[in-house]
């Protein structure tokens, strides 16, 4: 893994990691016949040359953020093995296998739509915005499992800001990143491909929305969405859209891919944890946490309205119906 002091380090610096290994290899049998020397002088183009998947790096000054649960974290070797990432197939253990040459730099995310100010933000800027916080964060699926991540990013709403919603932006929408060519295996993910996402303006601007660059103290690994993906810990994970390159302020409700499904039947644009609104296939009451231990499992706890959040967003919501804002 590649490690630099954080004022020297840019987005496009994360070292492609066929190139790492690659470059580790070839290392290794150049000591063996002398010419080491000769080839750590060519090291520089080769690493320009980058056009693979990347490794995560470690991120420095990132501070600690006063919200965090003190829920115990779910280890990193779960939280990086244990995914939905549907573009790189349905299996849960298929993204960390299948995203590893995902190509996330260069990277933009453009900013557009009823704004004053339509922007491009390189990943480097989007580093760079404001103070990388860790946020420590429950995280419920639909499917009844959770986790507790380290998440390293900031407030949605900054970056928002600074492209200046007009009064017409109502509703805020998000895609992800798709290239069959790249993404093979989402012909057969049974979902409308790019994944969007959306949320309301209110929602969207809400503190806890975060912009997420990284986890466990390092930049996010591929499968987990690298390099930006949003975390949105008082709603299902399904509304969390990963690789994120085009945020698109809205006047009305935007299409979102698992509203899509089923004709609107199964999964709602709100999708706000709720144990008293069940999936119509199965109850949301409890969830499974994925935590230390051999097992994938340690225990079923009770699953908290607005997965615990409520403080933060539930005057959000103050006089909808849940039930039918599910
Ligand atoms: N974003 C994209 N682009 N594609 C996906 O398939 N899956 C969602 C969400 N974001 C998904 C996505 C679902 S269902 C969940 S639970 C979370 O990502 C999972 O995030 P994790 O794999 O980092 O735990």
């Amino acid at each position: 893994m590649l490690i630099k002091k954080q004022p020297d380090l840019t987005y496009a610096d994360v070292t492609p990691k066929t190139l790492y290994m690659g470059r580790r290899n070839f290392l290794l049998g150049l000591v063996a016949t002398g010419a080491a020397v000769e080839a750590w002088k060519k090291l520089p183009r080769l690493v320009s040359a980058a056009g693979t998947g990347s490794v995560p790096v470690k991120l420095n000054g990132v501070v600690k953020w006063p919200g965090s649960t003190s829920d115990t974290q779910t280890p990193i070797e779960k939280v990086t093995t244990f995914n939905n990432f549907y573009e790189f197939g349905t299996d849960k253990g298929d993204p960390s296998q299948n995203a590893k040459n995902f190509v996330t730099s260069p990277w933009t995310v453009s900013v557009e739509g009823e704004v004053a100010k339509p922007r491009k933000f390189t990943m480097d800027e989007i580093m760079k915005i404001a103070p990388l916080e860790e946020r420590i964060y429950r995280h419920r699926c639909v499917e009844a499992w959770s986790i507790v991540v380290p998440w390293i990013g900031y407030s949605l709403s900054t970056i928002l800001k600074l492209v200046e919603p007009t009064p017409k932006a109502k509703y805020v929408a998000f895609e992800s990143y798709y290239d069959p060519k790249q993404m093979p295996w989402a012909s057969s993910a049974g979902i409308e491909l790019p994944y969007v996402e959306g949320l309301r303006l209110d929602e969207a601007m809400n503190p806890l929305a975060l912009l997420c660059v990284g986890m466990y103290g390092e930049t996010l690994p591929n499968q987990d969405g690298a390099p930006v993906r949003m975390v949105i810990p008082w709603k299902y994970g399904f509304k969390s859209i990963k690789s994120i390159v085009k945020i698109r302020f809205v006047k009305s409700q935007p299409p979102t891919t698992w509203n899509m499904y089923a004709g609107g039947t199964e999964y709602g644009f709100y999708s706000n944890v709720n144990p008293s609104v069940d999936h119509p296939r199965w109850s949301q009451a409890s969830e499974r946490r994925l935590g230390p231990g051999l097992g994938l499992f340690t225990r079923k706890i009770p699953t908290l309205m607005f997965n615990g959040y409520g403080d933060q967003v539930a005057s959000l919501y103050a006089g909808m119906d849940l039930r039918k804002n599910f």
